[in-house]
Parts: structure tokens; C-alpha cells; sequence
């Protein structure tokens, strides 16, 4: 584990309540990981690493609660930020020669950084983006600049197809050869996929979130039940067929005090 408190290069406003923060520094982090974000005085988050370069790393982050309002509104350009990690099991492309990445709201940006792994290793990557309405959508210049084949749906239909992704997915498996999906995003919207890949008989990989104190496997908040795995440490990338077995997957989570939530 590594600790760093790296100073903010530069803020992208993606939309009013999405930005992606860039820090110069070599992250040696892989796709499906993540960090604990950590603002003096507020809370520790977990966070996804987005797009990496040599010199770079960027966190995408929706402002949602507590700290992402914070940081929002307190956090500039200039200023450090505590970062311990990376943590979990990343996605892994396997063999795989042709792949489909599907990306929902703040479960984007590690898609983007599988993208970029992917592109590296010659993999021929089908991106499918949903959002409610386009100004939602997120990183679609930068998955055409790693020349990704890209289909978006909102539910509004103010951009590519009115309704949901998993739509385009479903139509798409319909004529193209597919070897692995990945997926990262609403739950909801994953539980969907990882039953589209089991009747497609398709490999697929879910990123999961579930409320995270330690980050690294310790302290036992992020349990799943039925199979007790932790998402933290065991995840947050699992193999569909074992996330369809966690008896929590796409019906409930639980919050810091252990509350069941429904979906
Ligand atoms: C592995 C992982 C990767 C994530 N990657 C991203 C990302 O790349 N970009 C992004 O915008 N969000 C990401 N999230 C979600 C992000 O951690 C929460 O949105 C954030 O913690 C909200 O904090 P808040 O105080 O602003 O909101 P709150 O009002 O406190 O919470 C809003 C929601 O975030 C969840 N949340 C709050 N604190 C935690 C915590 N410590 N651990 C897990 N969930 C929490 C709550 O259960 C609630 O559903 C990720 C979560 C996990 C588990
Ligand atoms: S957050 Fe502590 S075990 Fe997962």
C-alpha cells in the first residue's frame, strides 16, 4: 500500500455534479482498483482510478453527499489530497481478443482505464455509455480517441438510443462475437448485464460498491452475504456467476451502521 498526499494539477468540470481531478503523478495502478480519498476533517472515500498516463492519474467523482459537496466546493487546483492505495482486484481481459465495456454514471471512469489497456494490448473494445441525458454522459471524446467502437443511450433520448444500455447491449450480442463484458455502474443496470452474459453463455467481470472503512480486507464492512466476500478485497471486480450467487446483488446493500438499503 502506498501512501501520498499529491498535489491537484488541474480540475474538469464533466458537468455541474461530475468532475475529473488530475494529479501529475505515476499511479502504478490497475484497471477495476481503487484508492481512499481522504479530506482533512471530513471522511475517507473510496475512489476508481480513471485514465492513466506515465505521469498521471485522474479520479472521476460525482458530487453526490457529504464529502464529494466538500470537496467540490473547498478543493482547488494547487491543493493535496491524501491517497492511500490502490486496493482490490482489478478486471482482468484475460485472452480475451474482443471485448464489450459498459459504463453507467461514476462507474465510467474505470472503464476508460480498461479501455486504455485494452487499446494497448490490440483488444478490439465495443464502448456502451448510458446516462440520462447526454450532458451525463461521460468521457465519450476520450473513448473515441482511443478509437473504441462507441454507442451511448440516455433515457431521454437526447443522444444515440432512447432507453437504457443494456438495450444495446442485448442488440449488439445479437450479431457480434463477444468474449468477456465488463461492466461498471448502477447495480441495477449491472445485475441486468451479468444476466444478458449468463443466457448469452458470455464471460462477464461487475465492478461492486459497498460501504468501505478500511479498504483492504480488515475490518469487515463490506461483506457480502451468501457469500462473504469482501468487497474490498475479494473485489470490487467479481466474476458474474459469483456475484449472482451474493444474495445482496441487485436487491440490497448495507450502509455504515450495517442498515440494509433496498435498491
Ligand atoms: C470501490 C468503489 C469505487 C468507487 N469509485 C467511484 C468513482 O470513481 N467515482 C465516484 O464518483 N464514486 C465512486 N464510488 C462511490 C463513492 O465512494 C461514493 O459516492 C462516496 O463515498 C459518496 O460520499 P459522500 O459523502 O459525498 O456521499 P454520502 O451522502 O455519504 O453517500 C452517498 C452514497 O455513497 C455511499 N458512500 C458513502 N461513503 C462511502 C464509503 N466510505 N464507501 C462506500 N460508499 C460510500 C453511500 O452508501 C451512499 O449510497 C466508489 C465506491 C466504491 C465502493
Ligand atoms: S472495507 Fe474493511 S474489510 Fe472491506
Amino acid at each position: 500500500m502506498t501512501l501520498l498526499s499529491p498535489k491537484i494539477d488541474r480540475i474538469i468540470e464533466n458537468n455541474p455534479t461530475f468532475r475529473t481531478y488530475v494529479f501529475k503523478h505515476h499511479l502504478s495502478a490497475k484497471p477495476g482498483q481503487f484508492i481512499m480519498l481522504w479530506l482533512p476533517e471530513v471522511d475517507e472515500i473510496p475512489i476508481s482510478i480513471g485514465w492513466q498516463e506515465e505521469d498521471e492519474f485522474h479520479l472521476g467523482i460525482a458530487k453526490v453527499g457529504d464529502f464529494t459537496e466538500a470537496l467540490f466546493k473547498n478543493v482547488k487546483v494547487g491543493d493535496r489530497l491524501g491517497i492511500r492505495g490502490p486496493f482490490g482486484k482489478p478486471f482482468d481481459l484475460k485472452d480475451s481478443k474482443k471485448i464489450m465495456l459498459i459504463g453507467g454514471g461514476s462507474g465510467t471512469p474505470p472503464m476508460l482505464s480498461l479501455a486504455q489497456k485494452a487499446k494497448k494490448k490490440g483488444i478490439e473494445t465495443t464502448v456502451v455509455l448510458g446516462a440520462r441525458t447526454k450532458e451525463l454522459l461521460l468521457y465519450e471524446n476520450k473513448f473515441k480517441e482511443l478509437d473504441c467502437d462507441l454507442h451511448v443511450a440516455t433515457n431521454d433520448g437526447s443522444k444515440g438510443h432512447k432507453g437504457y444500455c443494456t438495450d444495446i447491449v442485448e442488440e449488439k450480442l445479437k450479431t457480434h462475437e463477444i468474449d468477456c463484458i465488463y461492466t461498471c455502474g448502477p447495480e441495477l443496470m449491472m445485475y441486468k448485464i451479468a444476466e444478458i452474459a449468463k443466457e448469452n453463455n458470455i464471460e462477464c467481470q461487475v465492478s461492486l460498491e459497498r460501504f468501505m472503512k478500511c479498504g483492504f480486507g480488515i475490518c469487515g464492512q463490506c461483506c457480502i452475504d451468501g457469500t462473504g466476500l469482501r468487497v474490498c478485497k475479494d473485489g470490487p471486480v467479481f466474476d458474474s456467476k459469483i456475484a449472482l450467487q451474493h444474495q445482496e446483488f441487485g436487491k440490497y446493500r448495507r450502509t455504515a451502521s450495517g442498515i440494509k438499503e433496498n435498491l
